[in-house]
C-alpha cells in the first residue's frame, strides 16, 4: 500500500495540474447530495474562526461555502429602518378595511415579522428571537390564549391599546414593556379611538427548536362580554403597586403567575419610569461599553425577566461614543429616542426613533450618539441562556485597543 501511495503522490506532483481540493470536494458533494450525505475533509470544513484568538473589529461571522454553506444559518448584522417598514402597517390596515373577511377575523393579528437576511427567510432575527411589529385598530382584539414561548410587547404608540395578563390589565403607553411570560393567559386589544403599534418579541425559535411549542386558547376563566378577552381581576397598575418601589416587596401575595415555573410577576414596566430612571442617572460615569444602563429584572429574584432573554434600556449622552465590545450572545435593539449609529463588524448602521437592529454574537460593536439630545436604546439579549449553558463571555477594547475580558 505504501508503494501505491508513493506512486500516486509522485504522479500528482509531476503532472503539474493540481486539483483544487475545495472545488473537487464541492463537486463530489453535489453528486452525493441526493444520498443525504456530506463528504468532509479539512479542505472544505465549515469555517468557524476561533473567536477569542481573532480580534479584528471588521471580522464578520464566517460560514462554510458550497452545498453545506447554503444550508447553514447565522445571524447577520442588520437594521430595519422605521421609515421603510412602518408604512406597511398602514397598508395592512387598508386591506383590512376593504377585506372580504369580517373585521374580527382579519383583526386577530395584523403585523409583519422581521426576517434576518442571515437566516434565509426564517421568521427570526437571532438564533432564539422572533420579532413582529403589530398594529391594532380601534376595536381589534387578539383573543385570550396561552403558550410556551415567553413574549413581550414594547410599545411604540404614544398611548392606547392594552394587554391583559393573568387578570392584570395593562394600559399601554410609549416605551412600556409588557410581559407575557410562558404559561400565562393573555389577550391584547385596542378599545381606544386611534390605531396602536407595538413590537412583539418572543423566544419562539428556541422553543420551536426544542420541540416544546404549544398554544392553547380554551380559556376557562371569566371573560368580558365579547367573550374573546379575559375579564380583568386586578385594577390597572397592579404590577406597579406591588413591585414599583425598588427594594420593597409585598409579603401578602403570591408571586406565582400562570402555570409556568418561575414566571416573572412584574408584568408591566412603564416607559415613563424607565426614562425618568435613566435621566436621573445621566450624570453618573456610566459603563464605557454601554453608557447609562438599566436592566429590567424580576423583582422577586433580581434575575432577567425571562430565563432565556434579558431586557435592557441604555442612555447615550450627546456625543457619547462607547468602546468596542463583543459577546457570545446576540442583541436586538430598538431606538426609543434620539439619533446615532452603531458599528457592527465594521458596518455602520445609522438609527433614529423606532429603527431596529441586530448585533449578532461574536461581532465587535459600538454605539455613538450623534444627536443633540440623549439617545435611548432598548435591547433584548440572549445572554441569560448563554449564561445557563456556560457559554457567556464578553470582551472589550480599551482606549489603546487592547482587548480585555469583561466576563471570564
Ligand atoms: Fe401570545
Amino acid at each position: 500500500m505504501a508503494t501505491v501511495t508513493q506512486e500516486k503522490s509522485k504522479g500528482s506532483a509531476t503532472s503539474g495540474a493540481k486539483v483544487d481540493a475545495r472545488a473537487a470536494m464541492e463537486a463530489l458533494n453535489a453528486e452525493a447530495g441526493p444520498l443525504n450525505i456530506w463528504l468532509r475533509t479539512q479542505a472544505n470544513a465549515p469555517a468557524q474562526r476561533p473567536w477569542f484568538r481573532d480580534t479584528g473589529i471588521e471580522a464578520a461571522g464566517q460560514l462554510a461555502g458550497g452545498r453545506v454553506g447554503k444550508a447553514q444559518v447565522k445571524a447577520a448584522a442588520h437594521r430595519w429602518r422605521w421609515a421603510e417598514i412602518g408604512p406597511y402597517l398602514d397598508r395592512i390596515a387598508e386591506i383590512a378595511r376593504t377585506s372580504d373577511v369580517s373585521p374580527i377575523e382579519f383583526a386577530e393579528r395584523q403585523q409583519f415579522l422581521l426576517t434576518n437576511p442571515g437566516f434565509g427567510g426564517r421568521l427570526q432575527v437571532t438564533s432564539t428571537i422572533r420579532c413582529a411589529v403589530s398594529i391594532y385598530n380601534p376595536g381589534d382584539v387578539a383573543p385570550v390564549h396561552i403558550h410556551t414561548p415567553n413574549a413581550s410587547r414594547t410599545i411604540l404608540s404614544e398611548n392606547g391599546g392594552y394587554t391583559t395578563v393573568e387578570g392584570e390589565r395593562c394600559e399601554a403607553s410609549r416605551g412600556d414593556l409588557i410581559l407575557t411570560p410562558h404559561g400565562t393567559w393573555h389577550d391584547h386589544g385596542n378599545d381606544g379611538a386611534a390605531p396602536v403599534v407595538w413590537i412583539d418579541v418572543l423566544d419562539f425559535p428556541l422553543i420551536e427548536y426544542l420541540d416544546c411549542l404549544w398554544l392553547d386558547d380554551e380559556f376557562e376563566g371569566d371573560r368580558l362580554s365579547n367573550s374573546r378577552a379575559q375579564a380583568p381581576t386586578h385594577g390597572t397598575g397592579y404590577s406597579h403597586r406591588l413591585y414599583g418601589e425598588g427594594g420593597l416587596m409585598p409579603g401578602f401575595v403570591s408571586h406565582q403567575r400562570g402555570i409556568g415555573r418561575g414566571a416573572n410577576p412584574m408584568i408591566h414596566y412603564r416607559g415613563a419610569d424607565v426614562l425618568d430612571a435613566l435621566r436621573a442617572l445621566a450624570k453618573e460615569t456610566g459603563d464605557p461599553y454601554e453608557g447609562i444602563t438599566l436592566a429590567f429584572v424580576n423583582p422577586v429574584t433580581g434575575a432577567p425577566v425571562f430565563p432565556t432573554l434579558a431586557y435592557g434600556a441604555q442612555l447615550l449622552r450627546p456625543g457619547e461614543e462607547t468602546r468596542w465590545k463583543r459577546e457570545t450572545a446576540s442583541n436586538f435593539y430598538v431606538c426609543i429616542e434620539g439619533d446615532g449609529f452603531s458599528e457592527i463588524a465594521g458596518q455602520r448602521f445609522d438609527w433614529t426613533r423606532n429603527d431596529m437592529f441586530v448585533a449578532p454574537n461574536f461581532l465587535w460593536r459600538r454605539h455613538v450618539n450623534t444627536g443633540k439630545g440623549d439617545a435611548v436604546l432598548y435591547s433584548v439579549s440572549e445572554a441569560p441562556l448563554m449564561e445557563k449553558i456556560g457559554q457567556y463571555r464578553a470582551q472589550g477594547r480599551l482606549a489603546d485597543g487592547t482587548v480585555t475580558e469583561l466576563v471570564a
